[in-house]
């Protein structure tokens, strides 16, 4: 695929993502108004919503194509949300800016701060719970009543509780708040990190959550349990590189580009990819890791010309 058509294709995949995930936002009303803001504020400054698109482009190379997955695109993002929300908290990264704006907690205070990412959270499950239900109630109108259309609705909600459970097992302490559990006590440490223990806390803070979005996108699509676990092995390599990357931008990123404070990580004395293996080695790395997916997704069927060409560009991001 040529960049041209590739860059034109992510603008307009990526603000389809943007409308569909906007519209489960709720609304900024009621005595609970100052925290709907906060969960809104944070959500709405942008942000790459490479889960979503991630997960979008999953469930289409396999096949999926109805809006069974809306719900889980708006909900992965947020719990995504929530993560960086409490991430920026002085009591753990202590950053100031995200997203090219104040973080959360700079405008809202801190108590604010940590409410917004519970908010954020709890409404994932929500929004999931809640499409679960309605689906449970049958939306098929021209099989009223059929055996066939209770079979269906079974099905539908079967897969949807699975995907439902798979993001919960990521989000939680067996994936993204283990590996945030195992990073903030390395930090607290200060001992040498070893390359095993700084890959289980990339693979559990960044690489669960992503692994997630392609899970879920082949599960709703009705991939087969191997087609999910290339799936899961592919983005487990896409999660890494893209932490490592994170790593990088971080030591030589440019901030206006980012949207975030670089030299968070030194500020922290924090030990990260490049502390360990150096630079050129950590951009090795991340090259070797997404090629590698890159070719996993090649011996698969479907169309993946567009995921291919996401990952490839993934290497050189600039935030
Ligand atoms: C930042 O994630 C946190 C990491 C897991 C490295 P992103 O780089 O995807 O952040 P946004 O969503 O684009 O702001
Ligand atoms: C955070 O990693 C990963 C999360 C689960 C939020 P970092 O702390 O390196 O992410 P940034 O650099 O603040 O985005
Ligand atoms: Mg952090
Ligand atoms: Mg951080
Ligand atoms: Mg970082």
């Amino acid at each position: 695929m040529e960049e041209r058509e590739f860059q034109a294709l992510l603008q307009q995949k990526t603000q389809a993502v943007e409308e569909i995930i906007k519209g489960y936002l709720p609304r900024e009303e009621g005595a609970q108004k100052t925290v709907i803001e906060a969960m809104n504020y944070s959500f709405l400054v942008g942000g790459k919503r490479l889960r979503p698109l991630l997960m979008w482009e999953t469930y289409r190379m396999f096949g999926g194509e109805d809006r069974i997955v809306e719900p889980f695109l708006a909900a992965i993002e947020m719990i995504h949300t929530y993560s960086l929300v409490h991430d920026d908290l002085p009591a753990m990264d202590n950053d100031e800016y995200r997203r090219g704006r104040l973080t959360t907690w700079k405008v809202y205070g801190e108590g604010m701060g940590v409410l917004a990412g519970d908010a954020l959270l709890n409404y994932a499950f929500e929004t999931m719970a809640s499409a679960l239900v309605r689906e449970g109630n049958g939306s098929c109108p021209d099989c009223q009543g059929s055996a066939e259309k209770a079979a269906d609705t079974l099905e539908r909600t079967r897969t949807m509780a699975r995907a439902m459970s798979v993001l919960a097992e990521r989000a939680g302490i067996y994936g993204m708040i283990g590996g945030q559990t195992a990073d903030v006590e390395a930090e607290e440490r200060g001992t040498a990190l070893d390359m095993e223990r700084l890959l289980f806390i990339h693979e559990k803070k960044t690489a669960a959550l992503i692994q997630a979005a392609m899970m879920i996108g082949a599960i709703l699509a009705g991939a087969d349990a191997d087609a999910v676990k290339d799936m899961e092995k592919c983005a487990y390599n896409i999660g890494i590189a893209f932490q490592i990357q994170d790593d990088i931008l971080d030591v030589v990123g440019d901030s206006k580009e980012l949207g975030k404070s670089v030299g968070s990580d030194a500020q922290n004395s924090k030990q990260t990819y490049v502390t360990i293996k150096g630079l050129e080695q950590s951009a090795r790395d991340v090259e070797a890791l997404s090629l590698e997916a890159v070719e996993l997704l090649q011996r698969l069927p479907g169309d993946h010309a567009f995921l291919e060409e996401l990952i490839r560009t993934l290497i050189h991001r600039r935030k």
